[in-house]
């Protein structure tokens, strides 16, 4: 099998997908945000892909998956892209971004100098993509400090010795990823990124009718696996409750997704008052 770095199967792979969503949102005329760095990880991924056994046809799904997801995923982009400046208009100077995947929220936002990112990820993940940004010449206007840990383990320990201050407010961000821990290590990551929480700590939990059964999550799942149904990850699996979060010393919002998208004039309403995020901030 050719040496490439793109993670071709495995959970990094679904970053992919994102990116390929981010490119997509990035070339349209009423794009939500703009992510000029996500078309260097398409190009990388698929030069990568192309070049392994199957590779053609296996990144030729993972395009499928990523379009199937589009409408719904680029508008959550901007949804977070939205918390996030709100946090940081609010004062909180760090910003964590648990399973980072190709974001670039570090470059493309203009965030202010004075706010550190914490990205983790596999150590797969950033075996990608950071030869992409070095390639690219990209610098990030905030401090940014990657960390390539599994956070099925301790991962507070080296997030504290990379410089987090758990006396600093912080934003912490679930874009996508906590739902590929199992449920006890999904819970134990929602109660370290809790006890690392400073009054004022943000957090939002997404709270979605996900069937992982409909065809584009069994898809992802089959790619994640390398078509191997026994390795498929679970999907969505224990997440921490509302009421879990509130025992543990967050007050929550609730806003329903589809209140929260009427703003930005795409028609991807759920039509269900209970599918929305959980926003929630330490007291
Ligand atoms: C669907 S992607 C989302 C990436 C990013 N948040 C975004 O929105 O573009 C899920 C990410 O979670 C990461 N991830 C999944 N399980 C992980 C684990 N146990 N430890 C660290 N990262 C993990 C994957 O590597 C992947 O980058």
């Amino acid at each position: 099998m050719t040496q490439v770095n793109v993670p071709t199967a495995g959970v990094a792979l679904t970053a992919i997908g994102v990116a390929l969503i981010r490119e997509q949102e990035s070339r349209r005329p009423d794009r939500l945000y703009d992510d000029p760095l996500a078309s260097a990880f398409v190009d990388a991924a698929r030069r990568d892909f192309v070049r392994t056994e199957n590779g053609t046809a296996r990144w030729e799904r993972v395009e499928a998956v990523a379009e199937q997801f589009f409408a719904g995923r680029s508008v959550g982009v901007r949804l977070v892209d939205d918390q996030v400046a709100a946090a940081v208009a609010a004062g909180c100077r760090q910003i964590v971004l648990l399973g980072a995947g190709l974001d670039t929220r570090a470059y493309r936002m203009g965030l202010p100098a004075d706010v550190t990112v914490y990205e983790l990820d596999l150590p797969e993940l950033f075996a990608f993509k950071e030869p992409v940004l070095r390639a690219a010449g990209a610098t990030p206007t905030a401090q940014r400090h990657v960390l390539p840990i599994d956070l099925r383990t301790a991962w507070a320990v080296p997030l504290r010795e990379r410089g987090f201050r758990p006396d600093q407010p912080t934003h912490w961000i679930d874009e996508g990823a906590l739902a590929y821990l199992p449920p006890e290590d999904h819970r134990d990551t929602v109660a370290a990124l809790t006890a690392l929480s400073a009054p004022g700590s943000r957090f939002g939990l997404s709270r979605f009718a996900v069937d992982p059964d409909a065809a584009p999550y069994a898809e992802l799942r089959r790619l994640v696996s390398g078509d191997d149904d026994a390795q498929a990850p679970p999907l969505d699996a224990g997440r921490p409750a509302e009421h879990w979060l509130v025992a543990h010393g967050w007050r929550t919002e609730f806003r329903a997704w589809d209140d929260m998208i009427v703003a930005l004039g795409r028609d991807v309403a759920v039509n269900d008052p209970a599918v929305g995020v959980v926003l929630a901030e330490r007291v």
